[in-house]
């Protein structure tokens, strides 16, 4: 039989112990975010009649957002970049939760201007305490990147970095007054750099890299505002028509568990359970073979969604 010396052994039993202990860490740590309560009514307490703004409400993990905050109490400002849509969402909002108030806010972030800074007469005097950086998206199926347009390229970095960064800017002032506030920005599990989707995973590494620098700042300025990024899987969305299941929640859920995470010591963290177990293939398996497994996927999703079309 073979022999291995023993300090060989001994070795292996501490790299083993070392290994068990390192995936119960990761596991135990993940899964205490998920069972502690939720500090957003901090947000919107007794008496205050606080209010939301949601990016990209009308559709989605967005309109999911709005449901969520508006089931919770808060007041919506719903934004998005059809006026008709907008009505229509808010009415349907009014019906389900008559005793919160709705705004809407139109603007088409692919057209952004220096005139966004308009967007502070729109909130006013509101109580605007949280802002949920929602609106993003790919703008195109897999494709290489040579052969995006450039309008495609520009237009991308528009939806998922520029009004954000702007809105955020421009808030930041509103929030600290309306104190305690928070900022939760939307990003992606495209952030760890994925193929054929590179402008959209750069813009989403923005997001998680802003949102860690946007949260140090508040913290070293002593402003009170919580700044936390949502890192996000596959969600059932208008450009995600994918069937509901465990890994796959609908948007409402996403919004709804993403809310659930407020609190949490960020400044990036998983929003739904089932998509930071997922995450953890993140930390465990190695870049060069999850690409492979990421592009049989991506391989998979493309068929599914030409099927469907
Ligand atoms: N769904 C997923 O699997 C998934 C995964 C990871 C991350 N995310 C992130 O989650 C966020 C929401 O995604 P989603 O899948 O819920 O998207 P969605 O269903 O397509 O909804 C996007 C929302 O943004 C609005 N919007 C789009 N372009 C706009 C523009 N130019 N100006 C103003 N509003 C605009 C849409 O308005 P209309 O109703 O007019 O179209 C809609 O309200 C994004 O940041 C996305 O990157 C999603």
């Amino acid at each position: 039989m073979l022999q291995f010396p023993e300090n060989f052994t001994t070795a292996l039993t501490y790299i083993g112990a070392a290994t068990t202990c390192y995936l119960g860490f990761q596991l135990a740590g993940r899964a205490y975010w998920f069972i502690r309560s939720s500090s957003l009514p901090r947000y919107n307490p007794p008496g205050k009649d606080s209010w939301a703004l949601v990016t990209g409400a009308t559709d989605g993990i967005g309109f999911g957002f709005a449901q969520a905050l508006s089931r919770r109490g808060f007041n919506v400002f719903l934004h998005g970049r059809n006026r008709e849509k907008l009505l229509r969402r808010q009415q349907e909002l009014q019906a389900q939760f008559p005793s919160i108030k709705t705004k809407i806010i139109v603007y088409d972030v692919i057209d952004i201007t220096e005139e966004v800074d308009n967007i502070v007469q729109e909130i006013g005097d509101a109580p605007l305490t949280v802002l949920i950086n929602n609106v993003g998206g790919s703008l195109s199926d897999f494709q290489k990147l040579p052969d995006k347009s450039y309008t495609n390229v520009r237009d991308t970095i528009s939806l998922n970095i520029t009004f954000m960064t702007q809105v955020t800017r421009l808030l930041i002032p509103i929030l600290e007054k309306n104190g305690p506030g928070l900022i939760m920005n939307i990003s992606s599990v495209a952030s760890y750099g994925m193929p054929w989707v590179s402008v959209y995973s750069g813009c989403k590494g923005y997001v998680d890299t802003f949102t860690k620098a946007v949260a140090s700042e508040m913290k070293v300025d002593g402003r009170p505002i919580e700044v936390l990024g949502i890192c996000v899987g596959n969600v059932q969305s208008q450009t995600n028509a994918i069937d509901v299941s465990w890994t796959n929640p609908s948007s409402l859920s996403m919004a709804e568990s993403a809310l659930n995470r407020v609190g949490s010591k960020g400044p990036m963290v998983w929003g739904y359970l089932p998509h930071a177990l997922q995450g953890l293939g993140f930390v465990l398996i190695p870049r060069d073979i999850l690409i492979m497994l990421i592009v049989k996927t991506m391989g998979d999703l493309e068929q599914d969604w030409a099927k469907r079309r």
